[in-house]
């Protein structure tokens, strides 16, 4: 079977399958409209928030509390993110699969074992890659988001900047003293 021939073939494939997802989008947009109200009071933790994020999946310990790089002095250290010079895509991987070899954990649940990570086939982690947080992956686009807007090329924490990782209270005893 020749290269050209595949492809030839998935091109083909494509587009009713695009068709397919749009038709299904828009029913769903249909369906879900009038329970959209009853769907959110059950589910109010679907917003979440990239600085309380930060806090729960434990980043504060080895980054310290504004990632600034004065973690924990009982956790291994992590750099000061507002140095980092990471894409937002690199910044998502980095925290989905970890730094094997290094101290940094992956923190998407199922990393590894079932959403490959660096191209390397899906399985067992490498033996010298810790476990994190175990976020959703939608957890971690929050979080890449609220680290490239408000941290990545940002040196000072102003107390805005405090607040946001503070419920947004700036009044918060942490953002007193900036
Ligand atoms: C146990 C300590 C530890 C924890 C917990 C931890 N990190 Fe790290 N992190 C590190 C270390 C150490 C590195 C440096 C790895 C290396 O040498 O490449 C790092 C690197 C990173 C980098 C790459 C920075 C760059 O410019 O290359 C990002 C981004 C990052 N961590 C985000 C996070 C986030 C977000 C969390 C929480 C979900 C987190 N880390 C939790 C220790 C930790």
């Amino acid at each position: 079977m020749s290269t050209s021939t595949g492809r030839v073939t998935s091109k083909k494939k494509a587009l009713p399958f695009t068709l397919a997802l749009a038709v299904a989008a828009i029913a769903s947009v249909a369906v879900m409209g009038p329970l959209a109200p009853s769907a959110n009071a059950q589910a109010p933790a679907a917003k979440e928030d990239g600085g309380a994020l930060w806090g729960k999946g434990g980043c504060a310990n080895c980054h310290g509390n504004f990632a600034a790089g004065d973690g924990d002095a009982a956790y291994p250290q992590g750099p000061n993110l507002r140095q980092s010079k990471l894409t937002r895509d690199q910044l998502v991987e980095t925290i989905s699969c970890g730094r094997p070899g290094t101290a940094m954990p992956y923190n998407l649940a199922g990393a590894y074992t079932q959403t490959a990570c660096y191209s390397l086939p899906v399985g067992p982690p490498p033996g010298e890659v810790t476990r994190g947080a175990g976020f959703s992956a939608d957890q971690i686009q929050v979080l890449a988001d609220f680290l490239a807007q408000n941290v990545l090329g940002k040196p000072n924490i102003t107390r805005e900047n405090c607040a946001l990782f503070n419920n947004g209270n700036a009044n918060a005893p942490a953002c007193r003293n900036f």
